[in-house]
């Protein structure tokens, strides 16, 4: 019965079940900020330096960040910081850390494809660790943001590469294999044991033209990205760290909202039905 239930709720309702799940578990992603990352938090949480020696005062946005970690930090550097997310229990973890602290946070529950409870313009910053994988359309998720955010605002993003969500979890005797099509459509199936995957949520492959392209057609320019590195020479066989040698994990892009009104693609871009 249980498991019918879970097949007929939308991803999104599939995923905040998950979620909080993964927090009573105290899952990989659901650790709050430790007491040494207060020491400096702004270098905690921004190791490339994109915002500045400063982001006091700024209207920041912690995009799908619950969990008591990325909105603690930002708050301790100065931000007016608001964190939404889809899991009421990753954003309990919010509350807990910021009273525990005596920051001032703002807890939103809604999906980052709809933010109608956030205002137009409302914001300098937005920051987003890895989670559009977790939504069928990113390209939703993008309008979302180049709505909430001032024209010339920053938009830091985290994302899985698509080659990685392709690749298995496992190495056979030939290596680590793509095992699914660039052109998937639907969630893909479950892993069980994978570090490069969430167990028990439902993920969605975005290719790069909807990643980089989409965000273009959305109203950003991109500045800069990045690899962030996690191959381990030293790792063992099958380990986050091995895998990670062969194929990167995730691309973190660094994006200023332009004046311009978003646009449609200029080309046919092939969105999954
Ligand atoms: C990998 S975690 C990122 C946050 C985490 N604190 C970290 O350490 O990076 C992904 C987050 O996305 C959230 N999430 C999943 N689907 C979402 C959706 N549709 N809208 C908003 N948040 C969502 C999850 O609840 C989870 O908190």
């Amino acid at each position: 019965m249980a498991a019918e239930c879970v097949a007929m709720s939308s991803p999104h309702d599939h995923n905040r079940i998950a979620w909080d799940a993964r927090v009573r578990a105290r899952g990989r992603f659901t650790q709050p900020a430790r007491d040494e990352d207060f020491r400096n938090p702004l270098a905690a949480v921004d190791a490339a330096g994109w915002l500045g020696p400063s982001i006091a005062g700024q209207r920041l946005l912690c995009l799908a960040s619950g969990g008591g970690r990325q909105s603690a930090l930002y708050a301790a550097a100065g931000a007016q910081v608001t964190v939404v997310d889809i899991s009421a229990e990753m954003l309990a973890l919010d509350r807990q850390v910021a009273a525990e602290r005596g920051l001032d946070v703002r807890a939103v529950e809604a999906s980052m494809d709809s933010l109608s409870a956030l205002a137009t313009g409302s914001f300098d910053i937005v920051i987003q660790p890895v989670s559009t994988c977790y939504v069928p359309n990113v390209l939703d998720v993008y309008r979302q943001v180049a709505r909430i955010l001032i024209s010339g605002g920053l938009y830091v993003s985290q994302h899985k590469q698509p080659v990685s969500l392709q690749t298995s979890a496992e190495p056979s005797a030939r290596g680590y294999e793509i095992v699914e099509p660039y052109y998937h459509r639907g969630p893909l199936p479950s892993v069980v044991g994978s570090s490069h995957r969430e167990g028990g949520t439902l993920e969605f492959l975005h290719r790069w033209e909807e990643l980089l392209g989409g965000m273009c057609r959305a109203g950003f320019s991109i500045e800069d990205v990045i690899e962030p590195m996690h191959a381990d020479e030293q790792a063992e066989i099958g380990s986050f760290g091995h895998r990670s040698r062969y194929v990167a994990p995730y691309i973190r892009i660094k994006a200023r909202r332009t004046g311009e009104r978003p646009k449609g693609p200029a080309v046919k871009v092939w969105i999954p039905q």
